[in-house]
């Protein structure tokens, strides 16, 4: 699967989303996260993100290993919604992106 790193936190351009065919990037409150059984490996996305937030799994740089357990942790409870257009966005992040300090600036 793809990943949506750190780069994405309060910034979500969403350039990532109008690029997925299966419509499996998701919006949280202050992250994108990229669904894992439902990314079918495109990496349509990974060359829109303009901060470079999106990696496939093996490719994710050594101070971001943890985003690929934030990103299927964060399916969770939501579980395979099959779109992320008709579920919208969802107002919650995965912990370990809720306890981070304002980014960017
Ligand atoms: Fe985030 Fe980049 Fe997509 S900032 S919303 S991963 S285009
Ligand atoms: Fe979609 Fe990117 Fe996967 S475009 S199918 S999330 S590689």
């Amino acid at each position: 699967t793809y990943v949506i790193a750190l780069p994405c936190v309060d910034v979500k351009d969403r350039a990532c989303v109008d690029e997925c065919p299966v419509d499996c990037i998701y919006e949280g409150e202050r992250s994108l996260y990229i669904h894992p059984d439902e990314c079918i490996d495109c990496g349509a996305c990974e060359p829109v993100c303009p901060v470079e937030a999106i990696y496939y799994e093996d490719d994710l740089p050594e101070e971001w290993a943890d985003y690929y357990k934030v990103n299927v942790e964060f399916f969770s409870d939501l579980g395979s919604p099959g779109g992320a257009q008709k579920l919208g966005p969802t107002h919650v992040d995965h912990p370990l992106v809720a306890a981070l300090p304002p980014q960017g600036e």
